[in-house]
């Protein structure tokens, strides 16, 4: 019998052909439609991807910031959906000669790793979005070390991986001194499969103690809950100390 990960990989190669199959000059570097295509395809197959009413949420706590973000990490890239969203909302605040954008996603697997790179070139973003392969937390201290993610340089952590991971990844971006008062903190599935102890320690306002980084914290639910159990829920919290 497939593995759950054979499904997966197997899943994000059939999306690559089919944006491949679709007409390209509606695709061809314009992320929000090969976002959408991807979104409109996921309705039919079974894709782990960051679907349009949880983006509403998210690109709400983007575009609301007091400074418009620039520099965004993302745990978990699969096929490289929200990473072009993200992308795109950057490409929208900023205009599309703005420098200094960045999407830094990080993803275990080489193979999906590469479907994203794929879609992420079709969508003409691969100036802005760095998919970098291995476990993240050791991608992130890579990319502090080669000094490309800066002390208080992240606009946005979106975590979107293995959720057992969330709260670890969290605290390693406070280690690395990442954050800056501002910063938003965005996670997907809270609900189900669930991180309570990443929710626990939101709501609690942080690690607690002199000089640790504090958050004010909120849940949305992206749908109306219904009988069929499902993913709902999405974490957005704001970094309200950065000492
Ligand atoms: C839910 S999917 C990401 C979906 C993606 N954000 C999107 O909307 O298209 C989770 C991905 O995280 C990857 N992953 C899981 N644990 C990881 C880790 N520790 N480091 C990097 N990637 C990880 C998995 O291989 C999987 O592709």
């Amino acid at each position: 019998m497939a593995s759950e990960d054979n499904i997966l990989q197997t899943n994000a190669l059939a999306v690559r052909e089919y944006i491949h199959s679709q007409p390209q000059d509606a695709l061809l570097n314009n992320p929000w439609a090969v976002y959408q295509a991807l979104d409109l395809y996921s309705r039919t197959a079974r894709l782990m991807n960051f679907k349009q009413a949880k983006l509403n949420i998210a690109q709400d706590a983007l575009t609301t910031m007091e400074t418009a973000p620039k520099v965004i990490l993302e745990f978990g890239t699969y096929i490289g959906c929200s990473a072009i969203a993200w992308a795109a909302i950057l490409r929208d605040l900023h205009g599309p000669f703005a420098e200094g954008l960045h999407v830094y996603t990080f993803e275990v697997s080489e193979t999906v790793a590469e479907v994203a790179r794929d879609l992420i070139r079709v969508a003409g973003v691969e100036d802005i979005v760095h998919v970098i392969v291995g476990p993240a937390s050791e991608s992130l201290k890579q990319l502090v070390e080669e000094g490309k993610v800066k002390v208080k340089g992240v606009d946005m952590a979106f975590f979107d991986h293995w959720e057992k991971f969330y709260l670890s990844d969290l605290q390693l971006c406070e280690d690395l001194g990442l954050f800056h008062e501002g910063s938003r903190v965005i996670a997907d599935n809270t609900d189900i499969p669930g991180a309570p102890d990443y929710l626990e320690y939101l709501r609690a306002g942080g690690r607690g103690g002199e000089g640790s980084v504090r958050y004010e914290t909120e849940s949305f639910q992206s749908e109306p809950v219904s009988e069929r159990r499902k993913p709902n829920m999405v974490e957005v919290s704001t970094v309200v100390a950065a000492p």
